[in-house]
């Protein structure tokens, strides 16, 4: 597999305190943009081009994880040139706030994916406990192979043994939002990927 390694988060920490770039809308709320709409789009592409060089030849099957990873996955499939399936796995974890409490399924794979190379794609990589759960759900099925695929990984909280093929930016412990990620189910829509005002979420006990 050809694999540049994640784009380190040169500069986002700096930015962190600086809510210059954050919409008059969501001033408040934000703290800053961690990464643009631009940003994200060019590690879109680049992400598209190893994948598309790693899968030529390959039965590809891309399984994406509701709901956060919405915007990454359509984004990113529209620059994937090559034949491949698309099915869905819904898995989320209740717990208290933010933490990672209980995992639940919620949609069941429906594609067969028996001897084939399947692409588990997700918004982020924190815990690394939803990942882990989803593979050892999918392994029993046979695929040929299995990888994974994720824009944001949060290196410093993980938890479980679990990382990621391909990663879109390595990202400091800060709690983010948009494009596609959620806070209490607000905040997906945003086109970037902000950091959320800790004074919004005081009262839990981890960033996320
Ligand atoms: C989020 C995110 C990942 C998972 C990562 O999902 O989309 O799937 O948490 O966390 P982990 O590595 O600690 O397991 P969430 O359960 O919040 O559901 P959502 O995708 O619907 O927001």
């Amino acid at each position: 597999m050809r694999q540049t390694p994640p784009v380190r988060a040169q500069g986002l920490e700096s930015r962190l305190s600086n809510t210059r770039g954050v919409p008059a809308r969501w001033r408040s709320d934000l703290d800053c943009v961690l990464i643009s709409q631009a940003q994200i789009a060019r590690r879109v592409r680049s992400l598209a081009r190893e994948i598309e060089g790693d899968y030529r030849t390959r039965d590809l099957v891309i399984v994406s994880l509701l709901n956060g990873t919405v915007m990454f996955l359509a984004d990113l499939i529209r620059q994937v040139s090559i034949p491949l399936r698309l099915d869905f796995i819904g898995v989320s974890s209740y717990g208290a706030g933010t933490t990672s409490g209980e995992l639940v399924f919620t949609k069941e794979l429906r594609l067969d994916v028996k001897g084939r190379d399947v692409l588990i794609v997700d918004d982020i990589l924190d815990t690394g406990r939803t990942l882990k759960r989803v593979i050892q759900r999918l392994r029993p099925l046979k695929p040929r192979r299995l990888r994974t695929c994720v824009l944001l990984d949060k290196t410093s909280r993980r938890i479980e043994k679990v990382n990621a093929d391909y990663v879109g930016f390595a990202i400091p412990d800060v709690f983010v939002v948009g494009y596609g990620l959620d806070y209490a189910e607000r905040y997906r829509n945003l086109p970037f990927v902000g950091v959320l005002s800790d004074r919004l979420y005081t009262s839990l006990t981890t960033p996320q």
